[in-house]
Formats: C-alpha cells, sequence, structure tokens
C-alpha cells in the first residue's frame, strides 16, 4: 500500500534500558523491578521503523557513536530495510534513555543525547533530496537540525510532519508552512501554555501552533483519548481504539509515523488519523519501542 512512497527521518538513535516495576519509587525510595531489557529506540528511529514495517522506502539521517549500542542499533536499522547511509559515527556516546515503566504502562524517560546532539545542520539537510515524497523529523535532535531539514523539506515541497516531541520549547516562527505539526498533551503545554483538557481549550491550543506554524493541520495527540485535527476553519476529536495497555513507549512515535504516511497515501486527514490511532493502539499492547511498531498486515487486520 506504501510501498511507492520514499521517505526520510531525521532525528535521534538511542538505546532504551527499560525497567518494569508495580509502582515508581519516591525520592529516597528502592522498589523491586518485574521486568528488565534492553531494545532499539530514539524518536527517529522508532518512526523510521514503522515507516519501514508500514511498507515505505525508508532513511533516516542522525548520528550514532562508534561504541557497540551504536553497532546494534546500525544493525536493527538494517534488520528493518532502512537505509542508514545518511547515519554518520561521531566521538561521543551513541544516545541512551532509561525508561521506567509501572504496571499501567505508563513510562517516565530520561534521555542522554550523546551523538544525536552532534547532527550537523547543513550535512544532514543534504539528505533532503528531490526524489522524497515524505519527511519526518521530532524534536529530539538540535533545534537547527530541524530547521534546517524542515525549510529544505518546504522549499522542495516534500510532505513534512513535525512530531513534537520530546516536550519544549521551540521556535516555530523558524520553519513556517510544514505539512502537520503534531504535539502531545505535554509537548502542547510547553510549547502553548494550554493544557489540551477540555473541547475548548484544545482549539485554543490548534489555534496558537496554527499561527505560529503556518501548518496546514494541527494534530495533538491526546492518549487514551484519540486525536484532534485543526485545519483552520473546523475542529474534529478521533476517539481512538480500546486495547490492552503494555507499555505505552513510541506510541506516539508510532501513531504520527502511520499518520504520515497514510496522509501522504492518500491526501484525507482523516483516514490518516484513523491510521495513526490504529497503529498506536497496537503499539501499546506490546513491550519496546521500535519493536513495537506494526506491519502493514498486522494494521490491515486490526
Ligand atoms: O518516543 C519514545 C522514545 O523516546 C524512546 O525510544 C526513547 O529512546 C526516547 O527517545
Amino acid at each position: 500500500m506504501y510501498s511507492s512512497i520514499r521517505a526520510a527521518v531525521v532525528g535521534s538513535i538511542n538505546m532504551d534500558i527499560i525497567l518494569g516495576m508495580e509502582r515508581v519509587p519516591d525520592v529516597g525510595e528502592n522498589v523491586l523491578g518485574t521486568t528488565y531489557g534492553y531494545s532499539c529506540g530514539g524518536k527517529g528511529a522508532n518512526q523510521a521503523t514503522a515507516l519501514a514495517k508500514l511498507g515505505a522506502a525508508t532513511k533516516i539521517i542522525g548520528k550514532v557513536a562508534n561504541d557497540a549500542n551504536g553497532q546494534k542499533l546500525i544493525n536493527n536499522l538494517a534488520a528493518n530495510a532502512i537505509d542508514f547511509s545518511g547515519v554518520s559515527t561521531a566521538g561521543t556516546q551513541t544516545g541512551m534513555a532509561a525508561i521506567i515503566l509501572d504496571g499501567d504502562g505508563r513510562n517516565r524517560i530520561v534521555v542522554y543525547e550523546g551523538a544525536n546532539a552532534e547532527i550537523d545542520p547543513k550535512e544532514a539537510a543534504e539528505f533532503i533530496t528531490d526524489d522524497l515524497g515524505l519527511l519526518l523529523v521530532q524534536f529530539e535532535t538540535a533545534e537547527e537540525v530541524v530547521t534546517e531539514c524542515v525549510n529544505r523539506a518546504i522549499a522542495k515541497g516534500i510532505t513534512t510532519v513535525i512530531d513534537c516531541g520530546p516536550a519544549k520549547q521551540f521556535s516555530l516562527e523558524k520553519m513556517q508552512g510544514a505539512t502537520i505539526i503534531s504535539p502531545n498533551e505535554s509537548e502542547t503545554v510547553a510549547l502553548t501554555g494550554v493544557s489540551p483538557d477540555s473541547d475548548e481549550a484544545i482549539l485554543e491550543a490548534s489555534k496558537i501552533l496554527k499561527e505560529r506554524s503556518k501548518a496546514k493541520y494541527i494534530v495533538l495527540k491526546l492518549g487514551a483519548r484519540g486525536c484532534s485535527i485543526w485545519d483552520g476553519n473546523e475542529l474534529r476529536i478521533m476517539p481512538t481504539y480500546p486495547g490492552k495497555v503494555v507499555d505505552t513507549t513510541a506510541a506516539g512515535d508510532c501513531f504520527t509515523a502511520a499518520m504520515a504516511l497514510e496522509y501522504k497515501r492518500s491526501g484525507d486527514i482523516y483516514a490518516a488519523c484513523d491510521m495513526g490511532n490504529k497503529a498506536g493502539t497496537i503499539a501499546v499492547g506490546r513491550m519496546g519501542a521500535a519493536a513495537s511498531m506494526p506491519s502493514a498486515d498486522e494494521l490491515k487486520i486490526f
């Protein structure tokens, strides 16, 4: 379904260490863990994996160090048929995320940026080539990397989707005219100062984001409530699907990738968000980041 789409992701590549526990410890407290493991992650790599598993010809632009984790992460990109010729190696450590997961599948994440912070904006932008149909970026690399790549993609007429994770203030005004901009709840608060906890607040936040970014669509990821779409005229809220919650890590990455791909295919933002909701529901039912992304067949059956 998506094999004719050539996509690129500019973003972070991390080794995730995941510790599961019934409840997270208070300050100064020790608790016993229930699970423990390593998983390939990073918002950029997760989104690239989702695109590739859904069938798009995908390349990733990023940086890892010349260390054991960097090698494992590159091997994982290769195993998912992702073109990693845009991944360079830097002198410091590969990015690392420590994820603690409570009994309800809710996470808390600490990211050590490492090599991700050393991506050169101009070098990254060189990989935004005319053959691309779709570009995805997130905020887990330097602001200049994101703006340089987004502006180059917009100038080339490439469908450009901005995932605003992790939550931070960002000069959206420096990259106006993207196709879709998509923060989750905490990212919306960081960017607008408005908590999207009612229809009125969702509209208010969406209007601020549209004014600042001049993006075509504002799509807020609202967790268990689904997502909202604001096109400047109509606000629509699309509930998500019921499902078991094992690990919410990377559910947003999965949503963004599936939504972006379906939008690129159909040009229908509502069908795209429905696809994002389905993909996100599958991802939260599984452990891990990149490993929890569904394939095109799994989405079809869902
Ligand atoms: O979005 C989830 C990701 O955030 C994890 O894989 C972790 O690496 C952090 O970047």
